[in-house]
C-alpha cells in the first residue's frame, strides 16, 4: 500500500512516502530560522510558510521515494505540479495530521490533503498526532530495517514542545492517557529555561550541550508533584522557581554558569520525566516500555531511560533517528498505515476538519 503522509501540526512542513510502513522518503522543512528570532512559534508564520512549502515537500517527497523511477537531481520549481499529478498515479493513500497542534497550521495540511485526495480520488486517513508520535518507534527504512516487535500492552511517554503524556498501549488503535502535564510541556518548560538564560529557541538542543559541562546539582529546584500517587506532570513551578533563583544575578554570574544552570534545570525536568514514568510502569506492570517526541532526541535523557529500562527489566523502545523524535510525516504515514489495515477511512471527505484539541 503505497501513502502519502502530510504533517503540518507546529512549525515543521513535513511530507513522507511510505510502503506499509516501510519508509521510502520523509521531507522536513523545518521553519525554526523563522521562529527563532520571536523566541517561539508565531502562528501567522508558520501558517505562511505551510501554505509556501507544503507543495514543494509533497513533490520532493515523492521525487525521493522513487516511485516514478530513479531521480537524483534538484527539485525544479516549474515541475512540482507534474511530479504531484505522477506520483498520485502510486499512491493509493493519503494520511494526514488531522490533530493536535495549531489551529491555523493544521488546517494547511488538511486541506491540501482533502483536496489531493478528492483530486485524484484517493481514500484519505485522518492521524492522531500523539499516535503518530508513539508510532514513531515502529517506522521502517526502505529496506524494512528496524524488525521491531511491539510487547503488548505497553506503556508510552510522549514528551514534545506540546505535550507531556503518559500513555498505555492495549494494541494499536487503542490507547489510555494514564498522566500528562497540567500546564507546560516538557519541552516547552526547557524552551522557556533556555529564553530566560538568553539562549534562543529551540531550547532543548542547545540545554543538551551546555548541560554536558555543567553541574547538576548548581542549584536546587523543586520536585513537582511529588505524590507518588499522582502519575500527572507539573513544569511550571520549575520554571518559576528557576527564574526566582537567578532573577537578581548580576548578567556575569549568569553568563559564567551558563552550563551549570542549563545542567540543574535539565536534570529536574528529566527527573520529573523519569519519576513518574517508573511510577506508571510499577502501577500499570507493561511489557514494554516507548518514549517519543522531540524531548527524546536529548542524549543524556535517553541514556537514564535505558537505565530506568533494565531496572525494570523491561524492553524500550526509542526512535532510531534524531529526526523521528521531532515532528515528522514518516509518523503519520505508519499510523496512516495501521488505521487503514483496520479500515478506518475518512467517510466524508467534505466534512473533515483540522481539531486542534484532538485526544487520543
Ligand atoms: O516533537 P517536537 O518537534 O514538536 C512538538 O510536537 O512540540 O518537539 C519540539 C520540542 C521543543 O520543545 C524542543 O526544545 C525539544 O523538543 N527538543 C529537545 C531536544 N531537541 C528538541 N529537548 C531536549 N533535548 C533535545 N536534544
Ligand atoms: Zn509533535
Amino acid at each position: 500500500m503505497k501513502i502519502l503522509a502530510i504533517e503540518t501540526s507546529c512549525d515543521d512542513t513535513c511530507a513522507a512516502v511510505l510502503d506499509n510502513d516501510w519508509v521510502l522518503s520523509n521531507i522536513i522543512s523545518s521553519q525554526t530560522d523563522l521562529h527563532a528570532k520571536w523566541g517561539g512559534v508565531v502562528p501567522d508564520i508558520a501558517k505562511r510558510a505551510h501554505s509556501e512549502r507544503i507543495e514543494p515537500v509533497i513533490a520532493e517527497a515523492i521525487l525521493r521515494s522513487g516511485i516514478l523511477g530513479s531521480n537524483k537531481g534538484k527539485l525544479k520549481k516549474e515541475k512540482i505540479e507534474e511530479i504531484i499529478l505522477q506520483g498520485m498515479k502510486k499512491i493509493e493513500v493519503i494520511g494526514v495530521t488531522q490533530g493536535s497542534g495549531l489551529a491555523i497550521a493544521l488546517g494547511i495540511g488538511v486541506n491540501k490533503a482533502k483536496e489531493l485526495a478528492k483530486k485524484y480520488s484517493k481514500k484519505l486517513v485522518a492521524v492522531n498526532h500523539i499516535e503518530g508520535h508513539i508510532l514513531s518507534n515502529l517506522v521502517k527504512n526502505k529496506n524494512g530495517n528496524p524488525q521491531r516487535e511491539l510487547k503488548l500492552p505497553a506503556l508510552a511517554m510522549t514528551a514534545s514542545g506540546g505535550h507531556t503524556k503518559l500513555i498505555w498501549i492495549e494494541k494499536i488503535g487503542k490507547y489510555k492517557v494514564v498522566g500528562e502535564t497540567l500546564d507546560d510541556a516538557a519541552g516547552e518548560a526547557l524552551d522557556k529555561a533556555s529564553k530566560m538564560l538568553g539562549l534562543g529557541y529551540p531550547g532543548g538542543p542547545v540545554v543538551e550541550r551546555l548541560a554536558k559541562t555543567g553541574k547538576t546539582d548548581f542549584i536546587k529546584l523543586p520536585q513537582p508533584l511529588a505524590d507518588k500517587k499522582i502519575l500527572d506532570y507539573s513544569f511550571s513551578g520549575l520554571k518559576t522557581s528557576f527564574y526566582y533563583k537567578i532573577k537578581d544575578w548580576p548578567a556575569e554570574q549568569i553568563g559564567t554558569n551558563l552550563n551549570n544552570l542549563a545542567a540543574s534545570f535539565q536534570n529536574a525536568v528529566f527527573e520529573t520525566l523519569l519519576r513518574k514514568f517508573r511510577l506508571a510502569a510499577e502501577k500499570y506492570q507493561p511489557r514494554m516500555l516507548l518514549v517519543s517526541g522531540g524531548v527524546m532526541a536529548n542524549l543524556d535523557l535517553r541514556k537514564r531511560l535505558r537505565k530506568m529500562a533494565k531496572e525494570l527489566d523491561l524492553p524500550i523502545l526509542m526512535p532510531t533517528q534524531k529526526n523521528l523524535n521531532t515532528d515528522n510525516a514518516a509518523m503519520i504515514g505508519v499510523a496512516a498505515y495501521h488505521k487503514a489495515l483496520r479500515g478506518e477511512f475518512v467517510e466524508d471527505i467534505d466534512k473533515l476538519d483540522r481539531d486542534p484539541r484532538m485526544e487520543i
